[in-house]
């Protein structure tokens, strides 16, 4: 049965100490079935054939992985989450497209759905061996497409990004199966759009996303200051707790979009950055829509705006004179594309990232862990991943894999 666990972990301090427990290595995932006689691994994953609604297209497909030779090794994963963008890919919009293929035994081509996830080798050939890699190590995907909603994968040394021992230290399976895309997107914008300094300020919108989360943890480590935008919640105790959480987490000023759309905008802006004396120089966008542009009136002249998602599904609209006398800059991000462009910068931001998590400076965004036992029937997990197509969520859905 799937268990509901929602967690603001880091189940460590938020600065400075280093509870004891971090200091220990992370369990040993040795939780497997026995393999057959052959060597022949047992896997299941949540494929489609076709694009479409997740809860039409997809379900849940066994097959077997013949024992890893030359450049192949086999992974069991451990933990995969459930991003907006491998709901995307489902539907057939997402502009990196998974692999469709025969070779998980069935008769037309399949795809394995999620782009994100950590696993450990259970057994390898003898290239991966060369290059280094040893039974128990963690991996990470190398870019998107490979399918991690699965038990297990053949995979290649291209295909994965080792976590050394040092860098999985102290770290959990939920950690270091999240750490790839929200938290280096938000970290790769803080850094590379503008060169902001103690005390600049950025705005975004989203901002209870993870990829908020983790802009707003990271920009409070570099002395960023932060204004953050969520959806307003009908239940007024609910957005309260939720702007809390947030400034529990380091956010300055968080309010909900209908504010950012007020009559008093301009006069609380210039409030929180003393006059106007300290500019807006950066927004981060993942919603569009109104609440998009109204948020790039707030910008400094010659400020940069980016934006990364498309939430609302609204089209981005932008006042002309935004870009004729004000100047600001716009661009679009995309994580995947940077990590191919620069393979060694993304495993120095995981390091980075991973190590904040260690020291307790960097808190994971709230998850609902979902239980993948070997007997976990589809449908359930299906219905998870319709869960998510829900707004006004908690936590992020993380497959979390049992005894499989
Ligand atoms: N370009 C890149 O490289 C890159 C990398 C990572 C993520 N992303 C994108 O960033 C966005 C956030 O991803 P994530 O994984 O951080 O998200 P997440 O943790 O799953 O959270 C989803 C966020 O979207 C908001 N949301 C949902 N439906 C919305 C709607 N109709 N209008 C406005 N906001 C809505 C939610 O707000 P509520 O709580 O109010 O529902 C929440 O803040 C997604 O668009 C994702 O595709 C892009």
């Amino acid at each position: 049965m799937a268990s509901k666990t929602l967690s603001t972990a880091p189940r460590v301090a938020r600065f400075g100490v280093r509870p004891l427990q971090c200091l220990r290595k992370a369990p040993a995932y040795a939780q497997r079935r026995a393999i057959s006689a052959y060597g022949y691994e047992q896997a299941k994953a949540l494929t489609f054939q076709d694009y479409g609604d997740p809860p039409a297209v997809l379900s849940l497909h066994s097959h077997s992985i013949s024992p890893p030779h030359g450049d192949l090794m086999t992974l069991r994963f451990l933990a995969s989450p459930i991003n907006p963008a491998d709901i995307n890919q489902i539907q057939g919009v997402y502009p990196s497209k998974p692999t469709f293929t025969t070779s998980l035994s069935t008769p037309n081509p399949i795809a394995v759905a999620g782009n994100e996830g950590v696993a450990e080798i259970i057994a390898l050939g003898s290239k991966p061996k060369e290059a280094g890699f040893k039974k128990g190590d963690w991996v990470i995907m190398n870019g998107p497409g490979f399918g991690t909603w699965r038990t297990h994968a053949a995979a290649r040394v291209q295909d994965v990004v080792k976590l050394d021992d040092a860098m999985r230290e102290g770290i959990s399976a939920v950690q270091a199966g999240t750490v790839s895309i929200n938290p280096c997107t938000a970290y790769r914008m803080l850094r590379d759009f503008v060169d902001l300094q103690e005390g600049d300020f950025f705005i975004q919108n989203g901002a209870n996303s993870g990829v908020g989360r983790a802009a707003i943890q990271l920009g409070k480590q570099w002395g960023l200051k932060s204004i953050n935008v969520i959806r307003g919640r009908d239940d007024k105790a609910a957005e309260e707790k939720l702007k809390q959480e947030l400034k529990d987490i380091g956010a300055d000023i968080v309010i909900t979009d209908a504010e950012l759309q007020s009559q008093g905008i301009r006069d609380m802006a210039k409030e929180w950055t003393n006059g106007g004396r300290a500019p807006i120089r950066l927004a981060l966008n993942c919603v569009n829509g109104k609440a998009a542009t109204a948020m790039a009136k707030l910008l400094a002249s010659e400020a940069h705006f980016v934006t990364y998602g498309a939430m609302s599904k609204q089209p981005l609209t932008i006042p002309a004179s935004m870009l004729i006398f004000k100047d600001i800059h716009f661009h679009g991000f995309w994580v995947s594309r940077w990590a191919e462009r620069h393979p060694e910068e993304k495993k120095k931001t995981v390091a980075d990232v991973l190590e904040m998590t260690r020291r307790g400076t960097f808190r994971d965004t709230p998850v609902e862990k979902i239980a993948w036992e070997w007997e976990t029937k589809g449908d359930e997990l299906v219905g998870k991943v319709k869960d998510t197509l829900e707004g006004y969520r908690e936590g992020k859905g993380v497959f979390v894999f049992g005894k499989t």
